[in-house]
């Protein structure tokens, strides 16, 4: 067992993108951030320092840690953030996990540019279950913002609008050379002729789903979410923010410089957005630099079913941890709403649809963060911080017309609170998570903390139990699954890592409009089912 053990100073960094000089938040001056390599099993000792005048917390998305749901990260759900010049250890093991995953901040938006690569190798002498690639290359996949994003989510929230645009897409930082001043901002790949590549793709962009492509080349799918998938070759993928997907690619084509390209995915219609790309090269040894790249094909924004069509052939390789038989059965709608202002949102102006503020929910629960953390409180049994009331089903019933689940008025008046959802240790649990299209059906990549889950379901629609098909046999094991448009998903884990566990959409603007919950996983009765003690240097609000 080896200890990756380093140290991330977050730090603002001057830097210059897309013709414009910025100040943006970094750790250790980089965009995007140092890559973390480890190998299954390895314990990952953290030390961050915040050396910015905002707040800060890094979570390690995807990671399930075990027993230690203290070094999670996420602000105000599993410790107070690291104030500025304060500094807090992460320590975790990354029992049985191997693959691509990815660390972010967990606090405002600074996610946007707070991020980097998490690779963990197999056990030395333990070979991938796909034939050996010649290299290995990641590509983490951004959105870049002018504004300060500290202050961008403050004003969204304030105003009770959305977001706008981002600036650009980036491919490993580099937009590509699509805009003025960008011509040099390139990243490419170098490949040899015959050799085969493994590409680990990760979206870490703050509020968009992206399709990505390369020119006349296929892509080989052999892992999602740090889980090895049976190999399905595809002409590009979607990817959620919040997934990640690694691709074996074949340098099978003539000699030439092509392109890889990512731009977004927007299911919802009617949102008026600007149809913006990012370019990489994929550049074969030998051919001339002066050429002009192969433009890499993308479908339009909204074609919803070629992202249907994506995630029917996405299949784990192993099922091992599948519950066949489900004790706990829970529904959850997600959806995004309009309330009105009147409602217990007295602080925000009203300048959303129908002078109302935007705002999400799941079950009817606007989720409002607490001043402490949850965890704390539930480890120390504080009142008064969160209720245990989140309900198992809709708290309203739906009146479903013609398959499309969207029947509230726009002032929905979805309930504010911190409520929780406790399970007992070791709920095999069944979650149907249904998007309500309230105000606009949307694609929501709803992740879970702590746990992979199984995706046994997906469908358009209403879930229907009766007509629902579920994969019992090899659902594919993810963190972070993109509810389809008006659709649903079904989702099954076995609740055996105790502690408080955010479940949200990983679009950070839905996840401010409280598009989010979170579990208690109660002890269980061994050593080894219950959480430690909290670490000594935990931050305190
Ligand atoms: Cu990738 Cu709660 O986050």
């Amino acid at each position: 067992m080896r200890y990756p053990l380093m140290h991330g100073w977050v730090q603002t960094k001057r830097i210059t993108k897309i013709c414009k000089t910025r100040d943006i938040v970094t750790i250790n001056g980089k965009y995007p951030g140092p890559v973390v390599y480890a190998q299954e099993d390895d314990r990952v000792i953290v030390a961050v320092t915040n050396k910015t005048p905002y707040n800060a917390t890094i979570h390690w998305h995807g990671v399930r840690q075990r027993l230690s749901c203290w070094s999670d990260g996420p602000s105000y759900l599993t410790q107070c953030p690291i104030q500025p010049g304060q500094s807090f250890t992460y320590e975790f093991t990354l029992v049985q996990q191997k693959g691509t995953l990815f660390w972010h901040a967990h606090i405002s938006w600074l996610r946007g540019t707070v991020h980097g690569a998490i690779v963990i190798y197999p056990k030395t002498g333990v070979p991938y279950p796909f034939p050996n690639p010649y290299e290995e290359h990641i590509l983490i996949l951004g959105e870049y913002r002018f504004n300060n994003l500290v202050k961008l989510e403050k004003k969204v929230l304030a105003r009770g609008t959305g977001a706008p645009p981002a600036d650009g897409y980036t491919i490993n930082g580099r937009p590509g050379p699509l805009y003025n001043c960008s011509a040099n901002d390139v990243y490419g790949i170098d490949v040899i002729p015959g050799k085969t590549y493994l590409l680990r793709i990760i979206n870490a962009a703050l509020n968009i789903e992206l399709f990505f492509s390369i020119a006349n080349h296929k892509l080989t799918i052999v892992e999602a979410d740090a889980e090895y998938t049976k190999p399905v070759t595809v002409e590009r993928l979607m990817i959620t923010p919040g997934q990640t997907i690694n691709v074996l690619v074949e340098a099978n084509q003539p000699i030439a410089r092509y392109d890889m390209a990512v731009g977004p995915y927007v299911s919802a219609q009617n949102i008026p957005f600007a149809n913006i790309s990012a370019i990489a090269h994929f550049h074969y040894s030998g051919a001339s630099v002066t050429t002009m790249a192969l433009p890499a094909p993308l479908p339009v924004f909204n074609d919803n079913l070629a992202v249907k069509n994506g995630m029917d052939g996405l299949k784990s390789l192993n099922a091992t941890n599948l519950p066949l038989e489900i004790d706990t059965n829970l529904f959850f709608t997600i959806g995004v709403n309009v309330e009105a202002c009147h409602s217990s949102t007295p602080n925000k102006s009203c300048q959303g649809p129908n002078g109302g503020t935007f705002a999400a929910s799941m079950n009817n629960i606007t989720f409002v963060k607490p001043s402490i953390s949850l965890l704390q409180a539930y480890y120390d049994s504080l009142h008064g911080h969160y209720t245990d009331d989140f309900p198992s089903r809709p708290l309203k019933v739906y009146d479903f017309v013609n398959g499309a689940p969207n029947n509230f008025p726009n002032d929905t008046q979805s309930l504010n609170g911190t409520r929780v959802k406790v399970l007992e240790y070791g709920a095999r649990v069944q979650l149907i998570l249904q998007d309500t299209g309230t105000v606009s059906t949307d694609n929501h990549p709803m992740h879970l903390h702590g746990y992979s889950f199984y995706v046994v379901g997906y469908g358009t629609g209403n879930y229907n139990s009766r007509t629902a098909k579920l994969n019992l046999v090899d659902p594919p094991y993810m963190n972070t699954i993109g509810v389809p448009v008006g659709g649903w998903a079904a989702i099954r884990f076995i609740a055996d890592n105790p502690g408080v566990w955010f479940m949200h959409c990983h679009l950070d603007l839905h996840t401010t409009w409280g598009l989010s919950m979170a579990f208690i996983v109660k002890n269980g009765k061994g050593p080894l089912e219950t959480l430690p003690h909290p670490p000594a240097d935990l931050p305190l609000c």
